[in-house]
């Protein structure tokens, strides 16, 4: 395996303590209803976890898996899904968690689906955003990590490259 050198772009307590200023943000907001979390597998596990627990409405979290990029660095540009969710999502309110959004698909294909199950209110929430390569203009997130001004390749708090380093308590940029 070549060797991969990194940078650390954003420390774990960076990471942290902005989870801790969207969660109140959430906690006013969705103060005494129910919030259901759909996190988008694997990415945003880390980050879905850490924001999860410092919700004080009742929460329920599930899982969708879709997949647009395979082994590669780059978007294949169709979106797959794989894994389902499996609540019922009606008349809900629904935060989408979601790793990074880099060309947009991904979240304007869930935002689609989710909204066909007709929810009270659809929101979604992302660890980072990268605008560089955004190829759907009008996607934005309501709740948003970190903008990254570069177009950098991350990996670390859930995020990974070829499924490795998701496990990192930092983002790191990553280069061959
Ligand atoms: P989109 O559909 O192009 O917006 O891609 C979103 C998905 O691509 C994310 O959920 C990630 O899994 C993956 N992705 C995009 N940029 C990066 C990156 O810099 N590092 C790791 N994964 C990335
Ligand atoms: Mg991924």
């Amino acid at each position: 395996m070549k060797e991969q050198k990194m940078q650390i772009i954003i420390t774990k307590e960076e990471v942290e303590s902005r989870i801790r200023q969207i969660a109140s943000q959430l906690n006013e907001k969705y103060k005494d209803e129910k919030l259901y979390l759909i996190g988008t597998l694997k990415g945003s596990i880390f980050f879905l976890c850490e924001l999860a627990k410092q919700l004080t409405m009742p929460v329920i979290l599930d899982f969708v898996q879709v997949s647009s990029y395979g082994e590669e660095k780059v978007s294949s540009g169709i979106v797959d899904k794989k894994l389902d969710i499996s609540c019922d999502l009606e008349k809900q309110n629904i935060l989408i968690v979601e790793d990074i959004i880099d060309t947009g698909r991904t979240i304007q294909y869930l935002k689609e689906y989710i909204s066909e199950k007709n929810p009270k209110h659809l929101e979604i929430c992302t660890l980072l955003d990268k605008p560089a390569h955004r190829v759907v203009k009008d996607i934005v997130a309501d709740y948003t990590g970190f903008v990254m001004k570069e177009d950098k390749f991350v990996v670390g708090y859930g995020l990974d490259y070829a499924q490795m380093y998701r496990n990192l308590p930092y983002i790191a940029t990553i280069e061959e």
